[in-house]
C-alpha cells in the first residue's frame, strides 16, 4: 500500500459488493449500506459500472466470489457468536460494513485498517450519517510495521477471551512473513477463537482460465500501489496452520463455493476465474 493513501482495493471491492446488491436477484450477501458507504461521489461510477455490466467471465466471477466470501465469513461469524463468542475483529476492514449492521451488542467488534484506509473510511461514516455503534472500536495498524496484539489491547480488547476474526481480501498484499506472524498470534488466542480468511493459490496450480486472469490481475494491482505479494499451495497452508496449533482448518475452494452458495441460479453467477480459496480455521 501507498503510506499515506487509501487503498483503492478496498474501493473497488465494495463497488463491486454495492453492485451485487443492484444486480443479481437472488442476492448471496444482503447488504444494506453497500450502496450508501461508497459516498455520493462514487455513485457515478457505480452507476456506469454496472451499465457496462457484460458476460465478461471475469468480471461476474469477482463480483460472484466477493458476495460469496463476506457470505462465509458472516456465516462463520454468526456461529461464533451463536457459539458464545464475544470479541469480533475484522482485519484490513476498508468498506465492511459489518459493525453498522450488527444488531447484537454483545458482541464487541475490532475494525483494524491502514491507518490512512481507515481514516477515509470514519470520513464516509460522517459524510453519509452511517452511525458508529458503542460496541465498535477503530484500531489504526499497518501489519507490516506495528504490533496488532498491542494495539487491540489499547483499544480494549480482551487477550483472555476467545475471538472470531475476520481477514479478507488482505494476506495476497502482505509478506508471506507477515502473514504468517499475524496467523501464530490468533493461534496464540484462547481455545474456541477461530479465523477466516482468503488467500491466493499459487500461480502453477491454477488452470489455464485462472492464469490468463491472474496474468492480466498483477499489472493492475501493481500499477493501483497494491501489488499481490503472496500465494500459497493450500495444502501447505493448511499444514503449516495445523503446525500453529489450529485445529478445525476447512479449506473453500470456488468450486465447493459454488455448490455451497450459486447452485440452481438461472442468471449463471458463479465464481468461474476465482484464484482465492477461503480458509476456515478454530483454534
Ligand atoms: C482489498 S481491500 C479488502 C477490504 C475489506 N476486507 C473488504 O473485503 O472489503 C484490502 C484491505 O487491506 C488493507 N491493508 C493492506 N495492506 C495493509 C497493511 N500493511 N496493514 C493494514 N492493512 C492493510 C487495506 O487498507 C484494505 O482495507
Amino acid at each position: 500500500m501507498r503510506e499515506f493513501e487509501p487503498s483503492r482495493t478496498a474501493m473497488t471491492v465494495a463497488m463491486l459488493r454495492a453492485a451485487h446488491q443492484i444486480m443479481d436477484t437472488p442476492r448471496v450477501f444482503e447488504d444494506d449500506l453497500a450502496v450508501s458507504i461508497l459516498g455520493e461521489h462514487a455513485q457515478p461510477m457505480l452507476r456506469s459500472l454496472i451499465g457496462a455490466a457484460d458476460d465478461e467471465i471475469e468480471s461476474i466471477s469477482l463480483r460472484a466470489f466477493l458476495a460469496a466470501r463476506s457470505r462465509h465469513a458472516e456465516d462463520c461469524i454468526a456461529r461464533a457468536v451463536q457459539g458464545g463468542i464475544e470479541q469480533c475483529i475484522i482485519l484490513g476492514a476498508g468498506l465492511d460494513t459489518f459493525a453498522y449492521r450488527c444488531t447484537d451488542a454483545r458482541l464487541r467488534i475490532f475494525e483494524v485498517d491502514h491507518p490512512a484506509t481507515q481514516a477515509w473510511k470514519r470520513t464516509r461514516l460522517l459524510g453519509e450519517n452511517i452511525p458508529v455503534p458503542a460496541s465498535l472500536a477503530f484500531v489504526p495498524v499497518d501489519f507490516a510495521q506495528t504490533s496488532l496484539e498491542q494495539e487491540l489491547i489499547k483499544a480494549g480488547w480482551d487477550a483472555a477471551r476467545p475471538s472470531v476474526i475476520s481477514w479478507l481480501g488482505v494476506v495476497q498484499y502482505l509478506t508471506r512473513d507477515t502473514t504468517m506472524k499475524m496467523l501464530a498470534f490468533v493461534a496464540s488466542m484462547p481455545p474456541g477463537s477461530e479465523i477466516v480468511f482468503d488467500y491466493a493459490i499459487s500461480p502453477d496450480l491454477m488452470n489455464a482460465a485462472q492464469k490468463k486472469y491472474f496474468e492480466t490481475l498483477q499489472p493492475r494491482l501493481a500499477a493501483s500501489g497494491e501489488p499481490l505479494q503472496t500465494c500459497f499451495d493450500p495444502a501447505a497452508l493448511v499444514a503449516a496452520l495445523e503446525a500453529l496449533g489450529f485445529g478445525a482448518v476447512e479449506d473453500v475452494a470456488p468450486d465447493r463455493l459454488n455448490a455451497l452458495y450459486f447452485r440452481g441460479r438461472a442468471d449463471g453467477l458463479r465464481t468461474m476465474t476465482t484464484i482465492s480459496h477461503i480458509i476456515r480455521a478454530r483454534v
